[in-house]
Formats: C-alpha cells, structure tokens, sequence
C-alpha cells in the first residue's frame, strides 16, 4: 500500500483533529503518502480529495471540529453515488481509507469495502460512547466534562431560586452521557433510553428527598428526538404543581471545545493504531480500546452489537441519590 486517506463523517466530536494528526504523523513514519478527504463520503463523491503533509496537521491537536469538515451524506447511500466516490479514489490512487466517525461512517466503509474491496479501518469518532469495540469513543469525555460543567451551573441558579430543572443533554438512542454526567454532576435522577420505566421509581425518591430538599436536578438523555426532557418536566409538573420547573437543553456545546486530554490521547492512540493495520494488511475493522488494550473488532460488530451501559454504576447511583 502507497497511498492513504483520511476523512471525518457524522456528527463531529472533539479530539476529531488529534485523529487526524496522528493518522496524517503515522503515515509519514510508514512511508505511506496522505491524502485528506473534506467533507466525509459527500467530498469523496464531488473529489474534494487533497494530499495532507505532517505540517498540514501541526497546530489543531487542541481544536474541537475537525479541519477535514464533516457531513451525512445522502448520496453515499446510493449506488451511483459510491460508484463515483470509488472512481475518484482510484483517479488519486488512494489503496487504503482511515474513516473517523460513528455508526453511520462505518455501515458507508463496510458498504464500500463490500462493493469495491477498498480496505478500510474505523476509528470511532463520536461523543455518543454508542459503538462497540472500544470503552470509550473519540469525544465522549470531553463532551460529559462539558455537560457536568453546565450542570454544575445550573445547580447555582436551582440552588439560589429553589427550582427543580431537567437538563438534557446528547446520545441519540444512549444513555452514556447522561448516565455519567448525571453521576458526575449530583443529579437527583437520571432519565435513560435502556430505562425507560423509570419515572415512578424516580418520582418516588424525589417525593421522599423533596421534603428536606429545595431544588433538585434531573439528568435526561434525549432519546429518540431533542426535546425529551420538556415532556418529561410536564409529566412532574403535574404531579407537583406547586414546584417551580425549567428546563435546559444543552443541544450542540456538547460537540464543541477544546478536547479533554483523555480524548486527545486515546484519539492519537487510534489513529496511528488505524494506518499501522493498515500497512499490516488488516481491513473492514474498526480499531478501539478495550481495557487500556488496543483491539481490532469487524465492523458488522462495531455497528450491531449493543454498548450497554454500566449496570454497577447505574444502581450505585440508585443508592448515592437516595
Ligand atoms: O451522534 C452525535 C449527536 O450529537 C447525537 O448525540 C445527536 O442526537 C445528534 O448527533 C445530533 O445530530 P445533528 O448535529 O445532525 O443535529
């Protein structure tokens, strides 16, 4: 293999740059040449393809974003549009794809890989911590420091007006962030997608705390759409309507800012972990790390398999909010 790209897809998630640094880094030291893709499988497809160097990645490892921008590609999903993605990566001569993002960047790389045999390595790029084959994905940390600090504040304004707030964060169809943050940020409840029965049990230890305590804070994830948290405040509102409710969706701060160290690291790990399998020969694979290992796992597993949450922490929590 001589020559490579690199390309972020989905939503973006920080640490995103620190990927691609070290993605573009690795291929200098193999002697691979780089290539940089802007804007995922839409910039494959309209051939917005540029040879990257070592310099073209100094100075971004601390960014949130990603310099390669990103995009969901409609036209990826059909035929005609990864016909032409594949004849612009054959016109540069590009063997080999390190692809930076979530599940909807792996179903396209494994699509693609199925279709035209283009080898592929996935580095799990998304603040959702929903993918399999890895503890923890690229933006995760970073984007529950960034909740546990907004409801670190909200706590101030609750605390000073005697007020119960819902504030929801991020994670699609998981509970990862808010089971975490929540934990992270005192809240008094936390509502998650893998419970969904829980708003009586919930409501149970409110209505016990709420006779020494003067405001609270509950943690909802948002589920299947934005704006979970306001049906479940109108569900507690009437159940209290003496009680003072707001809510606060905290929406797209969760994807910005500066990435944690944590999430530079483990992104710097993957990505030149990613180009080393590649010059071994490995494909259709997405890379992660699995108790401080790094692990390789096939992408139909990455994407299917189910991230549970972390059952002990949930019911340690049960017994530190009570
Ligand atoms: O997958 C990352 C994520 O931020 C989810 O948590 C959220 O549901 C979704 O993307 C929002 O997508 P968009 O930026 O397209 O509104």
């Amino acid at each position: 293999m001589k020559r490579i790209a690199v390309f972020t897809s989905g939503g973006d998630a920080p640490g995103m740059n620190a990927c691609i640094r070290a993605v573009v880094r690795a291929s200098v030291h193999f002697n691979l040449e780089v290539f940089g893709i802007q804007g995922g499988y839409q910039g494959m497809i309209e051939n917005d393809i540029h040879p990257m160097s070592s310099s073209s990645v100094a100075n971004i490892i601390q960014y949130g974003g990603t310099i390669l921008k990103t995009a969901r590609s409609k036209d990826f999903m059909t035929p005609e549009g990864r016909k032409r993605a594949f004849e612009n990566l054959k016109s540069h001569g590009i063997e080999g794809l390190v692809c930076i993002g979530g599940n909807g960047t792996y179903t396209g790389a494994m699509t693609f890989y199925e279709e035209f045999g283009i080898p592929s390595i996935g580095c799990p790029g998304t603040i959702d911590n929903d993918l399999a084959g890895t503890d923890y994905t690229i933006g995760y940390d970073t984007a529950i420091n960034t909740a546990m600090d907004a409801i670190d504040k909200i706590r101030d304004t609750a605390d000073a007006h005697n007020r119960v707030f819902f504030i929801e964060v991020m994670g699609r169809h998981s509970g990862h962030i808010a089971l975490n943050a929540g934990i992270a940020g005192g809240a008094e409840g936390i509502f998650i997608p893998e419970k969904e029965n829980e708003f009586e049990e919930i409501m149970r230890f409110y209505e016990q705390k709420s006779r020494t305590k003067q405001f609270s804070i509950f943690v909802v994830a948002e589920g299947e759409q934005e704006g979970r948290a306001f049906d479940i405040a109108k569900k507690f509102q009437e159940r209290f309507p003496d009680c003072d409710s707001r809510v606060t969706v905290l929406g797209h701060i969760q994807r910005g800012g500066k990435p944690t160290a944590n999430d530079r690291i483990l992104a710097s790990r993957l990505g030149a972990h990613a180009v080393k399998a590649l010059t071994e020969g490995t494909k259709g694979v997405a890379v992660g790390v699995i108790n401080n290992e790094v692990v390789f796992t096939p992408f139909k597993q990455a994407i299917f398999d189910k991230k549970d949450i972390n059952q002990k922490l949930w019911i340690m929590n049960d017994i530190l909010t009570r």
